[in-house]
């Protein structure tokens, strides 16, 4: 599928997708969350894509937020309808993909933008990224999962000080908090998450996908993670993954996952 504001891009398993409004820097518009929700379905539904990585294009942003020239003039419906449906739609989908998906974070990654980065299962960060979520300097909230994300990345004290301030911590502040788990030269960014996903895709798909659902049940509200655990390695054992993965090692050899 063509996309106005994406670039896809793919090398042996691992598909980078990257937000392509530099001159708006990457700011998310409801038409480029369109395009990030149907590029995420094609990305699970394709079975040669093992990891994704998601970045903005240029030197400068990851995504500076949701776009605020769009939703300036909104209502209160309108306001609830657009976090909701950007929930759903995006940041809810991101988070639960069954392939791994890294955030790139190469550079202003604000307000939607950090909450973009949040709903990836992890972040790598480039030495001038910036983050933060300035919701509050515009008279609104984060909307796209940042109160609840940032709380549990980064505890409940750090959060509502990034919050209420509505400042900007640098890469190094937030690999030190948690919030991204690697930060590199700008220039060696994506060959980092390169490495990284490289590493990934030796591991059979099923059981990664398994241990997203997992690790995700444990922040579902109402959901049991030790008892979605129980079953999730259960079913396992009901894989080709698995019966390749055990045989593999006592033949002492490589094994070959073929995601079953
Ligand atoms: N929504 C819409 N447009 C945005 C945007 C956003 N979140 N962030 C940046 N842009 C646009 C700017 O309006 C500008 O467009 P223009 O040239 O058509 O006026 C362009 O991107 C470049 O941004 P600019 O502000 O000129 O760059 P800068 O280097 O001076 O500042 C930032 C960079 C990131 C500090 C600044 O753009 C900013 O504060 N952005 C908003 C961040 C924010 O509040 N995000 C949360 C939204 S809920």
């Amino acid at each position: 599928m063509a996309f106005n504001n994406l670039l896809i891009a793919d090398t042996d398993g691992l598909r980078t997708i990257t937000i392509n409004r530099p001159d708006q820097l990457n700011a998310l518009n409801r038409e480029t969350i369109g395009e990030l929700d149907s590029a995420l379905t094609e990305a699970d539904a394709d079975k040669s894509v093992r990891v994704l990585i998601i970045t903005g294009s240029g030197m400068k942003a990851f995504v500076a937020g949701a776009d605020i020239k769009e939703f300036a003039h909104f209502s209160i419906p309108e306001g609830k309808a657009l976090s909701a449906d950007g929930q759903k739609k995006l940041f809810d989908h991101v988070e639960r993909m069954s392939k791994p998906v890294i955030a790139a974070v190469n550079g202003f990654a604000l307000g939607g933008g950090l909450e973009l980065a949040m709903s990836c299962h992890f972040r790598v960060a480039s030495d001038n990224a910036r983050m933060g979520l300035p919701e509050v300097s515009l008279g609104v909230i984060p909307g796209y999962g940042g109160t609840q994300r940032l709380a549990r990345l980064v505890g409940k004290g750090k959060a509502m000080e990034m919050i209420m301030t509505a400042g900007m911590i640098k890469a190094e502040e937030a690999l030190q908090w948690g919030l991204v788990n690697h930060v590199v030269p700008q220039p060696e960014l994506l060959a980092k998450c390169n490495e990284v996903a490289t590493a990934i895709m030796k591991n059979s798909p099923t059981a990664l996908a398994a241990a997203i659902r997992a690790v995700n049940a444990g922040y579902e509200p109402g959901a049991d993670g030790m008892q979605r655990e129980i079953e999730e390695f259960g079913k396992c054992f009901g894989t080709a993954d698995f019966k390749e993965g055990t045989s593999a090692f006592m033949e002492k050899r490589k094994a070959e996952f073929k995601g079953e």
